[in-house]
């Protein structure tokens, strides 16, 4: 079976015999011609700009071994990518420079948001002041008025499901919620671009659990770009569109997988525990080949 090609984007059909000319439409707009070349159509969008564009980037402390070496990376707005490698790879370090907080040594690095917003493995909160003093603070940088500020910071404490714990101090709050805090205060920044560095990691498997459901909603719900670093494999299954592992010594993208899995996934779907085996198989071989 033969198929004909189809036409081109934009091609004209040719005029019937004895058919009137059709009126010539000269479309000087961003509007495209239709088939018939008189109904204006929509021109197909442009691929939108990544949220984060890495691009040949090199790392070295000083005169230290090279950390990371030609790394390219696109992060789309809206995707989750998480990054996954071995302690020690530069996993933390690609986060850093995606933030701003150090240079690469060669190569470029673009973010579309003025500030990503930052989350850690330790939630470093300010002990003297409240869940809501916390998230007030990131408010307060951003110049929101105190009234503003306090209704603020409350949708942001519900938007993490601590609803009315606001006047709690750090010390009163388990470490699940102090993680929330953090995220809320993460949030608070208002930025589209979320850079989290194991911020999970110090937790129990519940808690852990919980908070995985938490950011996939609030990722959904926001249409927020994140990049998420961890060692977990399965968390990386379970969280990530798209996961990137990171070879070392020096640091470098090895793999990718792209993860079509539905959302709301859990760490014990099929489909996830499928992927992290071989995710694991993929990353012992890494690990091997740097050991010999
Ligand atoms: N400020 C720094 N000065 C000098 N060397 C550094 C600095 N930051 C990181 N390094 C080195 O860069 C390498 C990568 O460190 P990085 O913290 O990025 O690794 P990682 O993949 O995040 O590890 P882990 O999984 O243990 O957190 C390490 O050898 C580390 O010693
Ligand atoms: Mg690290």
């Amino acid at each position: 079976m033969s198929t004909a090609p189809a036409p081109a984007s934009g091609a004209q059909a040719a005029p019937e015999a004895g058919a009137p000319a059709p009126a010539r439409a000269t479309p000087r707009s961003p509007l495209g011609p239709s088939f018939d070349s008189v109904t204006p159509v929509p021109a197909a969008a442009p691929a939108p700009a990544p949220a984060v564009r890495i691009d040949g980037v090199s790392k070295r402390f000083g005169s230290g071994p090279v950390v990371l070496e030609d790394v390219s990376l696109d992060i789309a707005p809206g995707e989750f990518v998480c990054l996954l490698g071995a302690s020690g790879c530069g996993k933390s370090t690609l986060l850093n420079l995606i933030a701003g907080l150090t240079e690469p040594t060669s190569g470029r690095i673009s973010v579309t948001a003025d500030r990503p917003a930052l989350m850690f493995q330790e939630p470093a909160l300010l002990p003297w002041l409240t869940a809501a003093g916390n998230v007030e603070l990131a408010l307060r940088a951003r110049g929101i008025g105190r009234a503003e500020r306090r209704t603020e910071a409350e949708r942001l404490l519900r938007v993490v499901n601590l609803a009315g714990q606001g006047g709690k101090r750090v010390h009163e709050l388990s470490g699940g919620m102090r993680q929330r805090v953090a995220l809320a205060r993460s949030l608070a920044q208002d930025s589209s671009v979320l850079l989290m560095d194991e911020p999970f990691a110090a937790l129990d498997a519940i808690t852990r659990d919980v908070l995985h459901q938490e950011l996939t909603r609030v990722w959904t719900e926001q249409r927020l770009s994140v990049v998420f670093v961890t060692h977990n494999v399965r968390e990386a299954a379970r969280l990530g569109q798209r996961v990137v592992l990171l070879g070392s010594r020096p640091g470098r993208v090895v793999r990718e997988w792209r993860v079509d899995i539905p959302q709301p996934r859990t760490i014990e779907s099929p489909g996830v525990s499928a992927l992290a085996a071989e995710i694991t198989r993929e990353l012992h071989e890494e690990i091997r080949r740097h050991a010999q």
